[in-house]
């Protein structure tokens, strides 16, 4: 999709952080660290939590409940929404229909109907509404994706995830704390290894007896991805002992060769004759670094970043998906899932302008992404 963009007028870009909680902090300290951008507001249902973080800068930045009125007041050209899931959808629309291109966390938004909806507002004003999903932004991820390349295409790609946390909160609380949580980060990453989007999964979600977490803390689920390679997702956040690293542990077969990442060192590839890696490009950074200089790199350019919201829906449908073949112990096509998103947007869509883009969309035979 075409956007608007901010040329490089030789000063840095003005941003106003919406959500100051734990990730918020973490957000804090990037925009801190990066020349490219300027924080000029903070936003939070909590006025007093912003408050005491704007205080303990050294410079005055505007505070407030509102991600609008902020930018308004103090010239924030770019919002970054660092709120809670629910909170995705009102923050992001409001700040796209003020003419604010926003930079938002992990997953899109509570659903994938919520998600269509943000495509379309993205669309109807022209604005970038772009996720950050962070784990994309690592050099080894990058150099496994080169490994797999020069493998053939791959036949079988693999995560295994297992770890131990004890959060308490939220998380021990959700129904599908493994799945929507945690996996849709390797689901994402599956999708950039893989380039392509998936067609269908098989899930099964369980909770083991000596869970700590309410809702299913395991599952396994196959996916049929684009080109007919199968993507394997097997975890669990009460397997004690022998934890994988927070990336999963990963293992690619193609026809020739295979390549192995276990998340926290550099991949390994044994690939047969003389086929090699190319090492190629790298993320402009670590982590949310790298997606906020992402951000920046696509206002400045108009080049579409990873995590354009109309990419970025697909890794939350992979999770919803699985979350309904859990369910329904049967295989569930996306195809169908999208279809039923679109039409959950259009039932519950609020603006009238938004639902003529769905519609638009529904009677072209459904959403192409
Ligand atoms: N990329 C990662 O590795 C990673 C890690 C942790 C969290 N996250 C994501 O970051 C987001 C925030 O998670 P968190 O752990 O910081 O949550 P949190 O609950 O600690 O903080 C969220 C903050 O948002 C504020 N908020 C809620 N609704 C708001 C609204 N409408 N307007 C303004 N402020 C509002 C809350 O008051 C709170 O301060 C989530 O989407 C989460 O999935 C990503």
């Amino acid at each position: 999709m075409n956007f608007r963009t901010i040329p490089d007028d030789g000063q840095p870009l003005k941003v106003v952080l919406v959500g100051v909680g734990g990730m918020g902090q973490a957000w804090l300290r990037a925009i801190e660290g990066c020349p490219e951008v300027e924080l000029v507001g903070l936003v939070d249902l909590n006025v007093a939590a912003a408050q005491a973080i704007a205080d303990g800068l050294d410079r005055r930045v505007t505070v407030g409940a509102d991600a609008v009125a902020v930018a308004a007041i103090s010239g924030g050209q770019a919002v970054i929404d660092v709120t809670v899931p629910v909170a995705h959808h009102p923050v992001t629309t409001a700040s796209l229909f003020a003419g604010l291109p926003v930079l938002g966390e992990k997953p899109v938004a509570s659903t994938v109907a919520q998600g269509l909806s943000l495509a379309a507002a993205s669309e109807i004003t022209g604005e970038l509404f772009m996720v950050s999903q962070s784990r994309r932004y690592n050099d080894q991820l990058w150099e496994f994706k080169e490994q797999i390349a020069a493998i053939g295409p791959a036949g079988v790609l693999t995560t295994e995830f297992f770890k131990a946390p004890h959060f308490g909160g939220f998380r021990d609380e959700m129904d599908h704390p493994l799945l929507l949580d945690m996996a849709v980060h390797q689901l994402d990453s599956a999708r950039y290894l893989l380039g392509g989007d998936p067609i269908s999964v098989y899930c099964e979600e369980y909770n083991p007896s000596w869970s700590w977490y309410r809702g299913d803390a395991g599952c396994t689920a196959i996916f049929e991805m684009a080109g007919g390679a199968r993507y394997v997702f097997t975890g669990s956040w009460c397997s004690p002992g022998l934890e994988t690293s927070w990336n999963g542990s990963w293992r690619a077969s193609g026809e020739h060769g295979s390549a192995l990442w276990n998340g926290d060192q550099a991949p390994e590839v044994e690939a047969l004759g003389s086929t090699q890696p190319i090492a190629g490009a790298r993320p402009l950074g670590d982590g949310i670094d790298g997606s906020l200089r992402e951000f920046v790199h696509a206002l400045r350019t108009g080049e579409t970043p990873m995590g354009e919201v109309h990419e970025n829906v697909y890794s939350l449908a992979m999770v919803e998906a699985a979350i309904e073949s859990g369910r329904r112990r049967a295989r569930v096509v996306l195809a169908d899932v999208m279809t039923a998103a679109l039409d959950t947007a259009l039932e519950t869509e609020a603006r009238e302008d938004v639902s003529v883009v769905l519609k638009s969309w529904q009677a072209s035979g459904g959403y192409r992404g």
